[in-house]
């Protein structure tokens, strides 16, 4: 049975339910099976996985690299044997990660007394890695205990950072959504490609863009603001040039989303993904009256657009939503509104999370160090 090695993004936790969300959908025989110092992740499965589709698909996994079965218990050999066989002639050009420090320098000399010529070439990123060429070569290696991986795929990080950076509707003032965490939103959601997608707080776009380039061709945004919707137009036409898309249909409207059943069907649309509004920005000096009175408005925002959620969705429909949490002072202040949201109409799935006692994982937490805010992932679906 193939192991595979999944290589998580900077927030393991929610790149391991994105993962699981695909592999389930997709992969039914895929099996996770266990984190590695909350880095790795080995996936079992009884048949071959595309790894180039996958990474193409997700948005917080590194690298995907498969196992190969060694012949002897001696890790060195098994390197060299593998490195020496891989390539019959020319020059050999690996890197490792993993292992101990001296392995590199004794691979190379051994092969080096096999008379092949070598060079090492230091994993310092992916891009050094996809520059030399070392996945087609199937010379970049990872070592776990004395298990060796051989890199299958890459993230392409350049194209992320192309769209986050060089798409032309830019909104500094209410903050864009990382591409790759917009495209792990929509593999949450499970949504299928027929589906139709909503963003009703769309902003630039972010949600609606990352999900035209998986191939949903079927998208709603709107925003209160005629500048989002302007920038979501200019940023969905920049998309379609540059990755030459077609047939699509979206439609834009400036739209309040506590009013949102005014411009939509009924039961009309099948998945819902949005960030909402998150409050002005914080600077770390504000008074925690005036953040507990934003979080109350917050909460009220986002009670009447759920509420306005249930009439638009169709029944099971789902809704992946971003509810903030505030830091400050070494306080945390959370917007506890899962029972109301429930009471409106909605259960709770939660992500599943294989490496804990605690079988659930509600909600998902996206965290970088020292932000104020964090963005809490929350999965519904109308009941
Ligand atoms: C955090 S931004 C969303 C950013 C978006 N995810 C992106 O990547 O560009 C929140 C958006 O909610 C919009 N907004 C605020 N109140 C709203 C409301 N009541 N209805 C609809 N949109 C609203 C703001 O105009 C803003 O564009």
């Amino acid at each position: 049975m193939p192991c595979y090695l999944f290589q998580l993004g900077h927030q393991p936790q929610i790149s391991t339910a994105e993962i699981q969300a695909v592999l389930s959908l997709e992969h039914p025989s895929t099996h996770i099976i266990e984190h590695q110092t909350n880095k790795y992740l080995f996936v079992d499965s009884k048949k071959e996985l595309n790894a180039e589709n996958l990474i193409n698909k997700l948005g917080g996994t590194i690298k995907i690299s498969s196992q190969f079965t060694v012949q002897s218990s001696e890790l060195k050999k098994n390197i060299v044997n593998y490195l020496n066989k891989n390539q019959s002639t020319g020059k050999i050009e690996f890197s490792l990660t993993g292992g101990d420090k001296n392995l590199p320098l004794t691979i190379k000399k051994e092969l080096k007394m096999l008379d092949r010529s070598v060079r090492y070439i230091e994993p310092k990123n992916t891009a050094t890695i996809l520059h030399n060429k070392l996945v087609e070569k199937k010379t970049d290696l990872t070592i776990i205990n004395k298990d060796i991986f051989v890199t299958l795929a890459i993230q392409p990080f350049t194209e992320f950072s192309e769209r986050d950076y060089g798409r032309p509707g830019i909104d500094d003032k209410s903050g864009m959504l990382p591409p790759k965490l917009a495209r792990i939103m929509v593999n949450l959601s499970q949504a299928t490609k027929d589906e139709i997608i909503l963003d009703p707080f769309c902003g630039s776009g972010t949600v609606l863009t990352e999900a035209l380039t998986m191939g949903y061709n079927n998208l709603i945004g709107s925003d209160i603001s005629e500048k989002a919707i302007q920038d979501t137009e200019k940023n969905i036409q920049w998309l379609i040039a540059n990755y030459h898309l077609s047939a699509i249909t979206y439609h834009l409207n400036v739209a309040d989303a506590t009013k949102i059943s005014a411009n939509l069907q009924p039961v009309s649309v099948d998945t819902i993904i949005t960030e909402p509004y998150l409050g002005n920005p914080l600077h770390g000096n504000e008074s925690k009256v005036y953040i507990q009175k934003q979080t109350e408005e917050l909460k009220n925002l986002y009670l009447n657009a759920f509420k306005e959620f249930h009439k638009i969705l169709k029944q099971n429909g789902t809704a992946v939503f971003i509810i903030p949490r505030f830091y400050f002072d070494k306080n945390e202040i959370i917007i506890d509104i899962k029972n109301e949201i429930e009471k409106i109409g909605f259960e709770n799935i939660p992500f599943a999370n294989p490496n804990s006692s605690i079988l659930n994982l509600q909600p998902l937490i996206y965290h970088r160090p020292n932000q104020h805010l964090a963005r809490e992932i929350w999965r519904f679906k109308k009941s």
